[in-house]
């Protein structure tokens, strides 16, 4: 036996919660989506469950045998080259909506295709196959179904913060004074025009769920699952419990209901101090020899710099070219970048292993939720160039928290960006305001991963958290606002009125006739 089997036998026996059989469910082929919860397959593997694993990015080189995957990598073509992510991202600001219905209706298509797989349809249609929990990525609703097929209780997981339908599913309070939808740029301190374009989006977009995405989704899971399984909306309601990915140093708080977990933020974070010494030699020579700061620029994954329109990419290549610092830059085609010596460009970068380098000191990014936390986290003061839905918002709360100076992309002037560089890099205020947030974001009682780990035994060994869920997803929203209660309290005030009214009438009719009557009399 090995080192590694016995390990693992240890651990077994040593489990309160004996092994279960998971279904993992992560169809969104955007590795942000899929890195946050690798950490969880794979603890929970050693923990001794067996889990079965349907992801874009299938954990490689393992030897657990506990694990079986489906890969659905094929997934990243449609999103890359046939639906044209990049573009979408984006031309995103020109038309929020139509680039929003793209996304839902390419996700819808991605899900059909996902579910037709051979090995899906396999699990699906094996009825012997048996699962103790599912953990279902909470963002594309069709996914859920599969909680029903197998008659088991589900954890909903985002890598993100919920959609604001997502936090009403679970019970959370949703008021539009206050929290925002994931469509406007605010955060929750909002002015007179932001509450009420806050309040017409949410609006909007709760119509649009619920007469055009649901009943899309609900198609889809009757052609792949059958066709009696109940709505989607209704399947929503029924998580046992949700994991989202926000934490207080990078999001506005807001209340969750106590089957809401706030990962925090850090689960796939490192803490580290150097570059590993293998990975990228001539890396960490250009990072280690640079006299000046290093600057860090990175769009995500998504993104594609060859879509950027022409006069926002020479604003960007021209500054960095000319600016006294070195730039680690991370393009999908290097020939972008032609005879720049102080540029390194990568197609992919150890974005944690650069962000962790004492040389780099400022991160150009698009102010997505993974970026963000990696930044924060290492306490790199940030310039955020936001193009796609959370990101506005993602970067006006980092820059009122003086960790980040936003600026506008579309209208990017050359003057203004070289001018945030020199201000990021030389006012000691971004860098003491990051690391703070640094600081707090590491301020827990206990790691986001063992957070994880316990709250997913929990669901098993409970086979649910009924104690914990809330009852309001399930109440109608005219009890929920108390408008029965609004409208009895109208009608009884209205009634007393009424007969106040009367009462009053008829007492100054009496005393009217009274008069009358005295007059009479005394004329006679
Ligand atoms: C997995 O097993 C193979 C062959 O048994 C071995 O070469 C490889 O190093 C192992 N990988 C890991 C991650 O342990
Ligand atoms: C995506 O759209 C951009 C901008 O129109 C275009 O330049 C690019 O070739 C497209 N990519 C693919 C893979 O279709
Ligand atoms: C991160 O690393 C630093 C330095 O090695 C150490 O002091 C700190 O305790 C670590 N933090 C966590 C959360 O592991
Ligand atoms: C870079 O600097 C670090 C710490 O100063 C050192 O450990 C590492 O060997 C250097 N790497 C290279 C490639 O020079
Ligand atoms: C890049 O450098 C090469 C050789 O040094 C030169 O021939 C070429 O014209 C340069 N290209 C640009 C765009 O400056
Ligand atoms: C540094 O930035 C802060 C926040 O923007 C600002 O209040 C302060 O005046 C700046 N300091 C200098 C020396 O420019």
């Amino acid at each position: 036996m090995s080192s590694k089997t016995i390990l693992l036998l240890i651990a077994i026996i040593c489990n309160t919660c004996e092994s279960a059989r998971i279904l993992a469910v992560m169809p969104t082929p955007s590795f942000s989506h899929q890195v946050v919860f690798q950490p969880l397959w794979k603890s929970l593997l050693s923990r001794g469950h067996e889990i079965t694993l349907l992801t874009t990015d299938p954990i490689k080189n393992s030897n657990y045998s506990n694990l079986r995957q489906v890969d659905w990598s094929f997934a990243y073509h449609l999103w890359q080259n046939k639906h044209n992510i990049s573009k979408m991202i984006i031309n995103f600001r020109h038309n929020k909506i139509k680039c929003f219905n793209q996304f839902v209706d390419m996700m819808h298509e991605i899900t059909s295709l996902e579910l037709e797989h051979e090995d899906v349809q396999k699990l699906i249609n094996d009825k012997n196959e048996r699962f103790d929990l599912a953990i279902i990525e909470f963002l594309h609703p069709v996914m859920l179904a599969f909680s029903e097929r197998f008659s088991c209780p589900y954890i909903g997981v985002s890598s993100m913060d919920l959609t604001t339908l997502g936090h009403e599913a679970m019970g959370n309070p949703s008021n539009s004074a206050v929290y925002t939808d994931f469509l406007v740029p605010y955060d929750s301190n909002m002015c007179f025009v932001e509450r009420l374009l806050n309040t017409l989006s949410y609006l909007l977009v709760s119509l649009y769920f619920n007469f055009y995405m649901y009943p899309k989704s609900d198609n889809v899971v009757k052609k792949y699952f059958g066709g009696n399984l109940p709505k989607l909306q209704e399947i929503q309601k029924k998580a046992s419990m949700a994991f989202v990915n926000t934490h207080p140093a990078l999001h506005d708080v807001r209340p969750l209901m106590p089957n809401v977990i706030q990962l925090g933020g850090a689960i796939h974070l490192h803490n580290l101090t150097a570059l590993p010494m293998v990975l990228i030699l001539d890396l960490e020579k250009f990072l280690n020899e640079s006299q000046n700061a290093v600057i860090y620029f990175s769009l995500g994954s998504n993104v594609r710099v060859r879509d950027l329109p022409g006069e926002t990419l020479n604003v960007l290549l021209e500054t960095f070219v000319q600016s006294p610092f070195r730039v680690v830059w991370k393009v999908e085609a290097t020939d972008v970048i032609k005879n720049a010596s102080n540029i390194y460009t990568g197609r992919w970068l150890p974005q944690q292993e650069i962000l962790a380098h004492k040389s780099v000191k400022a991160f150009v990014t698009q102010g997505g939720q993974q970026s963000i936390e990696e930044a924060v986290y290492y306490g790199v003061p940030m310039i955020g160039l936001p193009f796609y839905v959370d990101q506005f918002a993602n970067i006006r709360r980092l820059s009122k928290r003086g960790a980040c100076i936003g600026l506008d992309v579309q209208n990017i002037r050359k003057k203004d960006f070289e001018k945030a560089i020199y201000e990021i890099i030389t006012n000691q205020s971004y860098l003491n305001a990051v690391q703070e947030l640094s600081t707090l974001m590491k301020e827990e009682p206990i790691s986001s991963l063992e957070k994880a780990i316990w709250w997913t035994e929990y669901v098993i060994r409970h086979n649910g958290a009924k104690l914990l869920k809330s009852n309001v997803p399930n109440m109608p929203f005219y009890q929920y606002f108390l408008l029965d209660v609004a409208v009895t309290l109208l009608l009884v005030f209205a009634i007393i009125l009424f007969i106040q009214y009367k009462i009053v009438k008829s007492i100054i009719k009496r005393i009217r006739s009274k008069m009358r009557d005295d007059k009479f009399y005394k004329i006679e």
